[in-house]
């Protein structure tokens, strides 16, 4: 069964520049007048609407805009509880730190599985009704070999993007132990969790982990199969930028303090994509990643939610765009393409965050004829429909 999508204002497809059938989105790329096939699952045609084939059923998207569905590369989504309160406190004026983890650690391992996976579920609708049609999953609130590996079975019944992250923060009960905590985080808790997830990820950070134990997890999960990411340069300088290239991460996450040395390993290394987190400087108070700097410097940006009970508990992609633009002093094309492109080359995806011929058919129908609106009209629910592989699904 074939879908022409027509009469589309503007049609952002970031599509592939090499003629295969698919690859790694391209620059951004916005066609007015356009339409758009979708047949199996995939992207069958794009371009003007003059020219469109003929399919088996239409829809008329009457001068309303069409984008790639988000892909949003950076969620900490298996935990219970929540921290209103901490929120609240930091607004008066208490700064963040990463020791309020361990409430949510606490919670997470007190709960059964159907409370984890019920909130897992809802934070995934969240995530699909606001357009967002691939994201990513870390575990990191269980710290114990069981509740790690449960974590990440219970992301897998949302995901296939799952993050092996032991190495969130140290738990209470070695507290007095760093080094057992990271043997085992690189022993039996890999182990158990290697099998049931693609990447490793560690928040290289004063209060959690240093530069030595960053790279003893990412060399073990490397050896257990697991492609790197890590949680850099978030609360302050530090090494986790450069501990990220050297692991040839995919990607480097939240990169807020970053010193002229990092921006250049990240120009330089080919491969590791800045993932910046505006919700979290949202909702911590703290300044925001210079996106111009790296964007000038020629690293590859995307923009995610991290979204989390903590630094950031929203699961939005239209408000860290939004957020981008306004905040980050990111153009509205720039925005966009780091949310869906952008997410996609850190994901090392290349079959979503781009319409060309042959991806997958995950896209979002926006109530405003242009992918700016994201931005200009902040916070209003603009996305009047979203298509997952094809399948409608709001
Ligand atoms: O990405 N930085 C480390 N982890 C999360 C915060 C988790 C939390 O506060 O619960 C983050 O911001
Ligand atoms: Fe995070």
């Amino acid at each position: 069964m074939s879908l022409l999508i027509t009469n589309i204002g503007e049609l952002v497809t970031n599509a592939p520049r090499e003629a295969v059938s698919v690859a790694s989105p391209g620059p951004f790329e916005a066609l007015t007048d356009a339409a758009l096939v979708l047949d199996g699952g995939l992207v069958g045609w794009a371009g003007q609407a003059a020219r469109a084939p003929a399919a088996d059923e239409v829809v008329d998207a009457a001068g309303r805009a069409v984008l790639p569905g988000f892909v949003d590369s950076h969620a900490h989504l298996v935990f219970a509880g929540e921290r209103g309160a901490e929120f609240a406190a930091r607004m008066a004026g208490r700064p963040y730190s990463a020791g309020g983890i361990a409430s949510t650690v606490t919670a997470t391992r007190a709960a059964s599985d159907e409370a984890l996976r019920a909130n897992l579920a809802r934070l995934a609708r969240e995530m699909l009704s606001q357009g967002t049609t691939t994201f990513e999953c870390k575990s990191g609130y269980g710290l114990t070999v069981a509740d790690e590996a449960r974590s990440l079975a219970l992301a897998a019944e949302v995901t296939p993007e799952l993050t092996y992250l032991g190495a969130h923060v140290v738990p209470a009960e070695f507290a007095s132990d760093t080094a057992g905590y990271v043997d085992l985080v690189c022993g039996d808790m890999l182990t158990a969790c290697a099998p049931l997830a693609r990447w490793v990820d560690v928040f290289c950070e004063r209060g959690a982990f240093g530069a030595d134990e960053a790279r003893a997890v990412l060399t073990a999960g490397a050896a257990a199969g697991l492609q790197a990411r890590v949680h850099a340069n978030q609360l302050g300088p530090g090494p986790g930028v450069q501990v990220a290239v050297a692991a040839e991460a995919a990607s480097a996450d939240h990169c807020t303090f970053l010193s002229d040395a990092d921006v250049d390993a990240l120009a330089s290394s080919g491969g590791t994509v800045a993932t910046l987190l505006p919700g979290v400087e949202f909702s911590t108070r703290q300044p925001y990643p210079d996106a111009p700097r790296l964007l000038a410097a020629g690293v590859t940006v995307a923009i995610a939610t991290d979204c989390n009970p903590g630094s950031c508990f929203t699961s939005s992609m239209p408000l860290c765009v939004a957020l981008a633009v306004r905040e980050m002093r990111m153009t509205t094309a720039e925005a966009v393409w780091a949310a869906t492109a952008g997410g996609a080359r850190a994901l090392r995806r290349t079959d979503v965050g781009h319409l060309g011929v042959g991806a997958r058919a995950d896209l979002v129908l926006l109530d405003a004829p242009s992918h700016a609106y994201l931005a200009y009209r902040p916070g209003v629910p603009l996305i009047a429909g979203v298509w997952r592989g094809g399948e409608r699904v709001t």
